[in-house]
């Protein structure tokens, strides 16, 4: 998959590209990153890229007329790739969201700072997105989030397989308390490694008893108990 983002800061997603998954799914080939420097389509020669609003207010707006121009130049290199505004005005996302971007041929995002983006910005994207109901500075730690909600999705990106399928939020194929369900979701179950016992609490027997039909029992009662107790709007959802 191909990735693309226009920004004022360019040098934010350095050490997001440099480590950990995401660095070892660009080696393998699996995604790569581009990261485009919105000031380059600034059209003076002060590179202004935003402006004072109409009609007078506080802070700047990011012009059209730069934004436009920037994101046609990236569609030529991405064809096909949906633009996606980072904005707190956006769909609120989702681990099914990132589900459906996964299969997209690629993404164009967009990071926008300053007070806000020129409204007519928005006749040229596809789609607008937020994570989530606070107020951020800029757009580029929400590109982050996604893009790494999406990598994790991409086959090969995880090094064992079934390492993305347990875990709370994703549709899970072994927890047969969900089967059929579709759509529900569960925490995780609550997981222990070495040692037995520490400072006097210790790993559940059933753990480590090898009986595999009983650990998986207990894990799903676990998952259930645990998102009764944490996040009960789990379990009432559709
Ligand atoms: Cl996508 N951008 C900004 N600036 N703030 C946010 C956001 C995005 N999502 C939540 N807050």
């Amino acid at each position: 998959m191909r990735i693309d983002i226009i920004t004022l800061f360019p040098e934010f997603f350095d050490g997001f590209k440099a480590h950990s998954i995401i660095s070892r799914a660009i080696k393998s080939g699996k995604v790569e990153i581009h990261v485009h420097n919105l000031r380059e389509h600034a059209k003076d020669s002060y590179g202004s890229v935003d402006d004072h609003p109409y009609g007078g207010g506080p802070g700047m707006v990011l012009k059209v007329d730069v934004v436009v121009p920037a994101i046609r130049d990236v569609q030529k290199l991405n064809p096909g790739a949906p633009v996606i505004l980072m904005t707190p005005q956006g769909e609120k996302y989702s681990q099914k969201k990132a589900a459906n971007l996964k299969s997209e041929d690629g993404l164009i995002l967009i990071c926008g700072h300053y007070e806000g983006f020129d409204e007519r910005i928005r006749e040229y994207v596809n789609q607008e997105i937020s994570i989530g109901d606070y107020v951020l500075t800029g757009g580029e730690l929400a590109a982050m989030v996604i893009i790494d909600s999406v990598v994790r999705l991409l086959p090969g990106v995880l090094g064992d397989d079934m390492s993305s399928h347990d875990e709370s939020f994703s549709p899970s194929t072994s927890l047969p308390a969900q089967a059929g369900s579709g759509s529900a979701r569960l925490l995780e179950y609550a997981q222990y490694t070495r040692p037995l016992e520490y400072e006097g609490k210790k790993v559940p027997d059933v753990l480590t008893g090898g009986n595999h039909k009983e650990i998986e029992k207990w894990r799903v009662a676990e998952a259930h108990e645990r998102t009764e107790k944490r996040r009960p709007d789990l379990l009432s959802k559709k």
